[in-house]
This record gives structure tokens, C-alpha cells and sequence, in this order.
């Protein structure tokens, strides 16, 4: 029989693209969303490509201790994976409250499910936000974290919980992986990044300015110590990212406790080349005004991918034209995102 997964946040963006990854592979998957940064749309959308539906999807919040109980009653888990969090930085600095409660309270209210139901192997949605102002690039997952912002603090908190559940219960198995940038959509044209309300993040404005939604981008500084003096990030393809959790659920297996990898490309890319790359990809001017600096911001983050290649033979495949490439496909094909 295969293996069936939880996955929370499973209707999001990342959590889509994963939900696709393992129907292909012949995982039973089962999804917890609330639903309140993404479409239900986005499920039956996963099913077109995958050409069968998940098992079974229940709106609700993971905080709802009797709610996921009675999830983990219905289904017998193998593994989970937990997506659902708020990720706005931003919006984190002005509601750390119900940042701290969704993303750390979420996390205890599943590991107690997980406890109470005798599951013992999870893939925990961790962010290269942890590591703050980096001294220097490429970051391994030896260098120190220390976290700018309510959200980035949340994730560092969530990782701390987990190392201890693991160090007092023997039998779980956790995979910590902290993503740089995700970004793109699956190659079909149906599955993409679909924020609500005005973008933050690059690529989605990037998108929606070449869609004709935003006047232009606003690029954040061009002072920065940095070849082009833009912010440099590593942006990873969001179908490597849900490769990643395939090939991390076959390794939940290979030791307990807790292990924390990098899921980057270990290549850096300014705000001006990635304007030149989805230029190019969509044919169309980006116009585009130099700006401040955004409080917060750091001049460069980038993965050192070393470690989980050695771990799992595993590297993302997939590279910059790709992801522009993909990105305004979905985009063009949805220029208003999913329908409501
Ligand atoms: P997303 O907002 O598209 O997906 C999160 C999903 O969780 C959404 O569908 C949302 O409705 C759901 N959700 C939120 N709170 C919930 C709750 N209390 N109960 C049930 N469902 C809830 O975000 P994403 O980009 O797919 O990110 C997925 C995970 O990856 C998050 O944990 C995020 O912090 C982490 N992450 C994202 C990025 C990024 O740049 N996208 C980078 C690093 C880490
Ligand atoms: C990328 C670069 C901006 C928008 C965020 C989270 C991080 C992680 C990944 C969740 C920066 C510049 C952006 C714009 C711009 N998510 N920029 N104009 O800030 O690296 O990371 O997503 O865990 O935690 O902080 O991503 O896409 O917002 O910015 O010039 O309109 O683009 O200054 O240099 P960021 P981003």
C-alpha cells in the first residue's frame, strides 16, 4: 500500500506544487488548509495535472486541536508535511501576536496530534530568514542564526521545538529545510504564486507589472555591497522545492532527530538580472525606478546546497530562465490569479 501524507497548508503555493509532486510519485495525500492566503481552486488544479485528486482535503485551522485530531483518526499517516504559516514580513512586524500564534501555536497543536496518534516523521517548513544580516555568502547550516523580524523569529522558535520534542522522544524523525527564495509555477500554466492583494515579494511584481497590474517595480536600493549594488538572493525553482520534500520524505528514515538543510541553488542573483532574465522571458519592458532601501532587507543571502547534496545525492535542476519562463506563463494564463 502507499504511503499517505499530511500536508498543512497544502493549497498554497509551495504546498501545491508538493501535493502535485507526490500524487505523481504515488503518495496518498491529504490536505489541512484554512484557506486564508490561497484558493481551494488551487486542489482541483493539482488534480487536472496529477490526473487524480488528493484523498482527501479539510478546511480548517491547524491551531484546532479537535479539529486535526479527528483528521489524524480518519487517516493513518505515514508522514507529514507542515506548510501552513503566515509569511508575510512585513505584516509580521505588525501582528506578531498572531504570527507567533499560527506559526509557533500551529506547530505544538500538530506535534501533539502527531504525538497522540503515534506519528513520528515531519517535514518542517523552515526559511533562510533565520540566518539574518549574513556576514558572508554562501551560508551553511553551521552558521549562526539570528533572526531580523517577528516571522524569521517564529521559524528559528518553531526549529528550537522541534530539537527539543526530538530530544526527549527517541522515535522522531524530523527534516527541518530552510528555503532561500522559491519562486516560479508548474510548467502547466495552472499552478502558480497567486498573493493576495499587492505583492512584496520580487517576482510576483515582476510579474504582475509585465501583466499590466502595477504601473512598475520599485527596485529597494542600489547601494548595496554587491556587484550591481541591488540585494542578491538565491531564487530556487518552487518544483525543485517540492522535489525536495519527495526526496526528503524517502530520508525521514535514515536517523532520528532532528537534521536542518539549506534548499537553495548556491547561485545569487541581483534585483537588476532578475529584471534582465524575465525581460527576457516575457517579452515585454519592466519599468522600473531605483528607490530606498526596504527597512529590513540584506544585501545578499545565498545557500551553500552542500550539505543536502551529500546527504541525498539531490540537487535542484531547474535554473533562472526557468523560473521567469514559468512564472509569467502562469501569470499570462491568470493574470488576475486563480478565479474566485
Ligand atoms: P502560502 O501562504 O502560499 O501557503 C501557506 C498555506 O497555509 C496557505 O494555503 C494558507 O491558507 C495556509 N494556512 C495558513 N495558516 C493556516 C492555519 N492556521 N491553518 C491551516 N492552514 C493555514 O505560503 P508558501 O509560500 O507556500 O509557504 C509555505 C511555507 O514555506 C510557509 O511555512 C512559509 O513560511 C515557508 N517559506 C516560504 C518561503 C517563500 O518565499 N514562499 C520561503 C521560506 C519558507
Ligand atoms: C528579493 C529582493 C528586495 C520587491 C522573503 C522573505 C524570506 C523568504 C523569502 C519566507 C530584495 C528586492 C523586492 C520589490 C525590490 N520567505 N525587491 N522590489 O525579502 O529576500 O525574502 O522571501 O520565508 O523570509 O523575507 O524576498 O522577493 O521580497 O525580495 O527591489 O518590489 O528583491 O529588496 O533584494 P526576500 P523578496
Amino acid at each position: 500500500m502507499s504511503a499517505t501524507v499530511l500536508v498543512t497548508g497544502g493549497a498554497g503555493f509551495i504546498g501545491s506544487h508538493t501535493c502535485v509532486e507526490l500524487l505523481e510519485h504515488g503518495y496518498g495525500v491529504v490536505v489541512v488548509d484554512d484557506h486564508s492566503n490561497s484558493s481551494p481552486r488551487a486542489l482541483e488544479r493539482v488534480a487536472k495535472i496529477a490526473g487524480r485528486p488528493v484523498t482527501a482535503a479539510y478546511g480548517i485551522d491547524v491551531r484546532d486541536r479537535r479539529a486535526l485530531s479527528a483528521v489524524f483518526d480518519a487517516h493513518a499517516f505515514d508522514a507529514v508535511i507542515h506548510f501552513a504559516a503566515k509569511k508575510a514580513v512585513g505584516e509580521s512586524v505588525e501582528l506578531p501576536v498572531e504570527y507567533y500564534d499560527t506559526n509557533v501555536g500551529g506547530t505544538t497543536a500538530l506535534l501533539s496530534a502527531m504525538r497522540e496518534h503515534g506519528v513520528h516523521r515531519l517535514v518542517f517548513s523552515s526559511s533562510c530568514s533565520v540566518y539574518g544580516d549574513a556576514a558572508a555568502v554562501p551560508l551553511t547550516e553551521e552558521d549562526p542564526a539570528a533572526p531580523t523580524n517577528p516571522y524569521a523569529t517564529t521559524k528559528w522558535l518553531c526549529e528550537q521545538v522541534l530539537a527539543d520534542t526530538c530530544r526527549r522522544l527517541p522515535d522522531m524523525s524530523v527534516l527541518a529545510l530552510r528555503y532561500f527564495n522559491p519562486v516560479g509555477a508548474h510548467s502547466s500554466g495552472l499552478l502558480g504564486e497567486d498573493p493576495r492583494g499587492v505583492p512584496d515579494n520580487l517576482m510576483p511584481v515582476l510579474a504582475q507589472v509585465a501583466v499590466g497590474r502595477l504601473p512598475g517595480l520599485r527596485v529597494f536600493g542600489d547601494d548595496y555591497p554587491t556587484a550591481d549594488g541591488t540585494g542578491v538572493r538565491d531564487y530556487i525553482h518552487v518544483r525543485d522545492v517540492a522535489d525536495g520534500h519527495r526526496v526528503a520524505l524517502e530520508h525521514l528514515g535514515d536517523e532520528r532527530g532532528m537534521r536542518t538543510f539549506n534548499l537553495g541553488t548556491g547561485v545569487g542573483t541581483s534585483v537588476l538580472e532578475l529584471v534582465a532574465a524575465f525581460t527576457h522571458a516575457c517579452g515585454r519592458p519592466i519599468p522600473y525606478e531605483i528607490t530606498a532601501r526596504r527597512p529590513g532587507d540584506v544585501a545578499a543571502l545565498v545557500a551553500d546546497p552542500g550539505a543536502v547534496a551529500r546527504a541525498w545525492n539531490w540537487a535542484t535542476t531547474r535554473d533562472l530562465a526557468a523560473m521567469c519562463r514559468d512564472a509569467w506563463e502562469f501569470q499570462e494564463l491568470n493574470p488576475s490569479g486563480y478565479p474566485d
